[in-house]
This record gives structure tokens, sequence and C-alpha cells, in this order.
């Protein structure tokens, strides 16, 4: 069940406070004292108290969406959700943690859910993706939300659908976590995780999770389809690469004609059921196995030529980047096929590769940068902090045994003119009684400590943060 956190900075102290978020599916699990809403791994136990007849009527329900937001803080003109990849999010207040109100998707636009990544121009406007499920298929579809409210009460009002992409596979869809977007483009990253909507619908029926309907198929290629901003146009240029899995984009730019797409990537999309309940329960031996078996996600670069036309000539690398060890070759008429250069040296894989990538966001999202920061992963959680310096791919590392810090989330100086200027902000946990939980500070810049304020209790782990100045 989702649980917020918060920590509050402020002359000179920091307050800590957690609360969880009062959604339907709580409620009803707390009401029952049982799982009442499916989650993604959690499937739905049937009431013992409905005969034999009502239960075999209730399993044959579509799944119903949690409203269990516990994946990320979101904002929307100006306020905070909490969300997770159904149509339902929560709008919380940031001061209280509590909920405000329950705000669903498909109320706005057609769609049955949206990511829990939506990215943010400066003046506010939001993307996001959501898929909808027709009688013609699945659809994957581009929103667009506007930067700000009409009247005091606005929620999603004004959203709308700029393209509506169709699922070559009808009812199979790729499943994706997040997406990129550049100053001109939104870069939909069509990969082969995929999704048996069959599965999913009579899941409930066979006592399957909604996760037990995803399946890795690497026989296909990943795709990236590119679509204009401001026209909703796709681009008939399909850029194709080999079967990669990605959770999380970490910038994607616009330069001399060509498309920057950085992301963690891994070459292995059944990272997901590494996370079973089973593989979290092992210790030992059987730990160790789970370790040395995941397969590992890096920071990567894809290159994609923007000029692609009749002139472009075939089977040779249209990537002429100084220094760019990508490679982009035209193999169709209206086909580009682009292989990855890594954005690390060897030093990486002794962390175990990187994931929940940050950068300075608010200044550098879609433009040219130099770093960014994430979590090492040596185990099945991070286990160490890293910031990545673009230029010659060296990397600065903060870690100590046997505490587990959370996503680094950058927040820039007031006033600040370089790009690392600023702090990283982390929250610690550790299983080991003896030591506390605590917000770690490090100096963005040289990665040194500046400071950690200890809390009490235990925090378990998370996925996602913000960080919300307020005067
Ligand atoms: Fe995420």
């Amino acid at each position: 069940m989702a649980l917020l956190h918060q920590f509050k900075i402020s002359n000179g102290q920091v307050t800590y406070k957690s609360r969880f978020l009062s959604s339907d599916s709580y409620q009803g699990n707390k009401e029952h004292n049982r799982i009442t809403v499916s989650e993604f791994g959690t499937v739905t136990m049937p009431d013992p108290c409905k005969n034999v007849f009502q239960r075999f009527v209730s399993r044959f329900e579509l799944p119903k969406p949690t409203d269990n937001g516990n994946v990320s803080f979101v904002n929307y003109k100006g306020d905070y959700y909490v969300s997770t990849e159904t149509s339902l999010m929560h709008r919380v207040d940031p001061e209280t943690l509590e909920s405000t109100k329950k705000v669903d998707w498909s109320k706005f636009v057609a769609v049955n859910g949206a990511t829990a990544h939506p990215h943010t121009e400066p003046d506010g406007t939001a993307y996001n993706m959501g898929n909808s499920y027709t009688s013609k298929g699945a659809y994957y579809n581009i929103i667009r939300v506007p930067p700000t409210k009409s009247t005091a009460e606005d929620t999603l009002e004004g959203a709308t659908i700029l393209c509506s992409i169709p699922s070559v596979d009808k009812t199979k869809p790729s499943y994706y976590h997040s997406f990129a977007m550049s100053e001109n483009y939104v870069v939909f990253i069509e990969q082969p995780i995929k999704m048996n909507l069959l599965k999913i619908v009579t899941g409930k029926l066979r006592g399957k999770s909604i996760g037990d309907g995803f399946f890795w198929d690497p026989k296909l290629n990943t795709i990236f389809h590119l679509i204009h901003k401001q026209t909703g146009e796709v681009s008939s240029i399909k850029y194709l690469a080999k079967p990669l899995s990605t959770f999380h984009q970490i910038n994607a730019y616009e330069e001399n004609d060509f498309l920057i797409l950085d992301m963690c990537a891994s070459d292995d999309g059944q990272a997901i059921a590494n996370f079973n309940i089973q593989n979290l329960r092992k210790s030992g031996e059987a730990l160790d196995e789970v370790y040395n078996t995941l397969c590992r996600v890096f920071p990567r670069r894809f290159v994609l030529p923007l000029n692609v036309d009749h002139e472009t000539p075939f089977n040779q690398n249209l990537n002429n980047r100084p220094d760019s060890a990508a490679i982009s070759i035209r193999i169709a008429k209206n086909k580009v096929f682009c292989t990855h250069e890594d954005l690390h040296g060897e030093d990486l894989h002794l962390y175990g590769g990187l994931e929940f990538p940050q950068i300075n966001y608010s200044k550098y999202n879609t433009k040219p940068y130099r770093y960014f920061y994430g979590c090492g992963f040596r185990h099945l959680v991070g286990d160490s902090l890293i910031k990545m310096d673009l230029h010659g791919n060296r990397m600065k590392v903060w870690e100590q045994p046997g505490v587990y810090p959370s996503e680094p989330v950058f927040v820039p100086s007031p006033n600040a003119t370089e790009e690392d200027d600023g702090v990283v902000l982390s929250v610690v946990i550790t299983p080991n009684k003896d030591k506390s939980t605590f917000l770690l500070v490090l100096d963005a810049k040289t990665f040194e400590e500046l400071g950690r304020a200890m809390v009490p209790v235990s925090i378990p782990y998370g996925f996602h943060g913000t960080f919300n100045a307020t005067t």
C-alpha cells in the first residue's frame, strides 16, 4: 500500500512524517482484512462468504483499476498527485500528505491509464502516455495536459490526446514505464516487453496476477517512434534497435539534425520477475544466485538521425557526431537501425549497473547536458549513489556498507549557473535495527556528504521522490 513520506527542511531543522494513502484500495483491504483490489503482482482473493456460483461470476470481471498510487509524485498544473500506472491518481496536499481528490484519467481522455513519469515543459505543460483498449485493438496515446488551471477546482480539464499509435499486435501491446521527450518530439520506445491482454483479463479466473500476463519476446526489435509535439504527427521513419528493456529515460535532446536519446537499458526484459516475493524472501546462497543471474541495467545512448529522406544513403553509418560510438544505418526506405554507445566506463560494472537516473531536470531536460545521477545496483535494491560525468564517462560514488540509498534527487542551488551546482538528496535505509534511516545530503559537485538527518523509524524501500521548494 502506498506510504507517502515527507522530509521537511526548514530553519536548520529536518522533520519527517509519513502517511498511508487513504485510497479505495487501502480502505477496502483494511475493511475486509484481505486484498480486495488486484495490484501488479498481487491477486485478489475471492470473498470466502460468497457461494460458489457468485464466486465464479465475480471472477469473470475485468481487473478493477487500483488507486494505490505507490510509484511517484507527479505534478499537473502546479498540483501534486501520487500515481501508479492505472487510470486513477490522488491529488495530495504536499504539507499534510492527505488525499484531496481522487482523479480518473478516463473522465478526461479516452485512456485506460497513464504512466507515473510525465514530462513537463518549463511553462508547466505536461506530456504523458497511456494505453486505450478498443474493439479495434490496443492503442498507445500521447497525452498533453495544459499548464494552468482555469478554476481552483481544476484537475486534468483540457487534457487532450495528441496522437494515437495502433499496436501492431492488437491484443499484445508493449509495456512502457516511461518515455522520452526532446524539444520538438515525444519519443515512444516500443520495447519487446508485451502484455497479453487476454491473459490479464482472465487472470482472476485463473488465480494469476496482472504481472503474470507480461512476457518478454526477444524475437522482436525495439522500435523508437518520434511524435512531433506541435503537430502530433508520427515520423514515418522507424528507428529500430535490438531487443532491450528500459524503465527510465535519462534525457533526450536535438543537436545538429540528430536526436540524442539516453536511457537506462538492459538486454533482458524479465527484470520485473526479479522482484517477486519468492526472490525477496531468499537468503544466503539462494539470494546470491539471484544476484548473480540478474541482468544488469546500464546507461546507454542512441543517436537518431532526423533528416532521413529519399537521398539518404543506405548501409552506412549516418552518425557523424564527433567522439560518438553509436551507429545508425538506414536499412530500408523508412527504417534506420541503431546501435547504442555506452554512457559509462568499465568501472560501472563493479557497482552492478545504474538505475533511477536523475538530472538537473528544470534546466537541462531536452537540452545538451553533462551530468546524471543514479543508484548502483549490486543488489535487488540500490546500494550506492553514482554521479556520471559524460565528459569522459567518469564517475563519483557514495556508498556505505549495509545501507541502501533511494533514487537521488538533484536540487539546484538558488541562482546556480553551473549544471551541478546544488545538492543531491537520498533517503538511506537499512535492514539493520541498530542503524537508523536517514536523509542524506551530498554536494552534487564533489559528491561529498554535507550532512544527514537521522529518523528513528524504519522506512520501506521506495521508488521515486520529488523536491518542492516553498517560501
Ligand atoms: Fe519509475
